[in-house]
């Protein structure tokens, strides 16, 4: 891994996990910009993630995702980048996180939930009943958090101060 001081610090992990609130906070602290692929795709697009989905299906989402990824990531200012959910599954996009600082916000289903049951109707891929959607797409995604996460920091049951702690120590350990 590169030194953490010149790279993206990248926030991976379910809906839920904390990545814009701990990614706002984490970039004020750390005097960098705060970047959040959801909100990029929303402003290029002038639309609502939920209405992308609903007129052009997930596909054409990922396929902004990606894009707005790669710009990010091609910014030669270190920043602090949270991502969607979903960033991991498309293999292009888990390759462009080689090289950063990426931190995985993992948390159990019963804290996701919690969490997300308030801004549920912004999440089209949750839909239905909660738990059992996060179920699933824990099952498909946790692997891959951990292939593309340089560390992990285990959220549950921390507030949001404890969890910038713990994300800034990753940044000192190497
Ligand atoms: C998604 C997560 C969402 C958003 C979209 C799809 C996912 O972002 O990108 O609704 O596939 O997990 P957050 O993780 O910021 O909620």
């Amino acid at each position: 891994m590169a030194d953490t001081s010149t790279v993206h610090l990248v926030l991976v992990g379910h809906m839920g996990s904390g990545k814009s609130s701990v990614g706002r906070r984490l970039a004020d602290e750390m005097g960098r910009p705060f970047v959040d692929t959801d909100h990029l795709i929303e402003q290029q697009e002038r639309r609502s993630i939920r209405d992308i989905f609903a007129a052009d299906g997930e596909d054409v989402f990922r396929g902004i995702e990606s894009s707005v990824l790669s710009e990010a990531l091609a910014s030669p200012v270190p920043s602090v980048i949270a991502t969607g959910g979903g960033i991991v599954g498309r293999e292009e996009n888990r390759h462009l996180l080689e090289h950063h600082h990426v931190v995985w916000l993992r948390a159990s289903i019963d804290t996701l939930a919690t969490r997300v049951a308030s801004g549920a109707s912004r999440r089209p891929l949750l839909d239905g009943d909660l738990r059992h959607r996060l179920g699933e797409l824990d099952d498909r995604r946790r692997g891959l958090y951990g292939a593309v996460a340089s560390v992990s920091v285990d959220v549950d049951g921390l507030d949001l101060d404890a969890v910038v702690v713990a994300v800034l120590a990753s940044t000192e350990d190497r």
